[in-house]
């Protein structure tokens, strides 16, 4: 089951820059940065109340978030849904036909996570995600 939107994923060039707005102006706090290597990127979490908001600077030219970077520029880039089982959640939307980038879950900054194409999901990315804590 699918319980809250866990955060939103927004592609930006410069993390540091991208503080300026989002921890600086805004004032939401930055509880965990880490480099995800599979998906090439620096990635920082920022609180909002439940859900927070995923901010990904590519550090890999040839990876997916470079590539969208350099064809659309800033901004979204996904959502991403918490749930308690994301091997089942993944499962029982495979079991849908619904396009799925990735077949089975993997780590990620927010827990266990995988992504659907987003071509089946009217355009956007979507990504699931099971917190380790
Ligand atoms: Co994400």
């Amino acid at each position: 089951m699918l319980r809250k939107i866990h955060h939103v994923g927004i592609v930006v060039r410069n993390l540091e820059e991208a503080f300026g707005f989002y921890r600086d102006t805004l004032g939401l706090p930055v509880h965990k940065t880490a480099v995800v290597e599979d998906q090439g990127v620096k990635a920082a979490l920022l609180t909002i109340g439940q859900s927070e908001i995923e901010l990904l600077e590519p550090i890999n030219p040839n990876g997916g978030v470079a590539k969208f970077l350099e064809r659309r520029g800033e901004g979204l880039h996904h959502i991403c849904f918490e749930t308690d089982d994301v091997a089942a959640e993944l499962a029982a939307t495979k079991a849908k036909g619904i396009d799925l980038i990735d077949q089975a879950p993997r780590k990620g900054l927010a827990g266990m996570i995988c992504f659907l194409h987003p071509r089946a999901n009217h355009g956007v990315l979507v990504e699931y995600a099971q917190p380790f804590d």
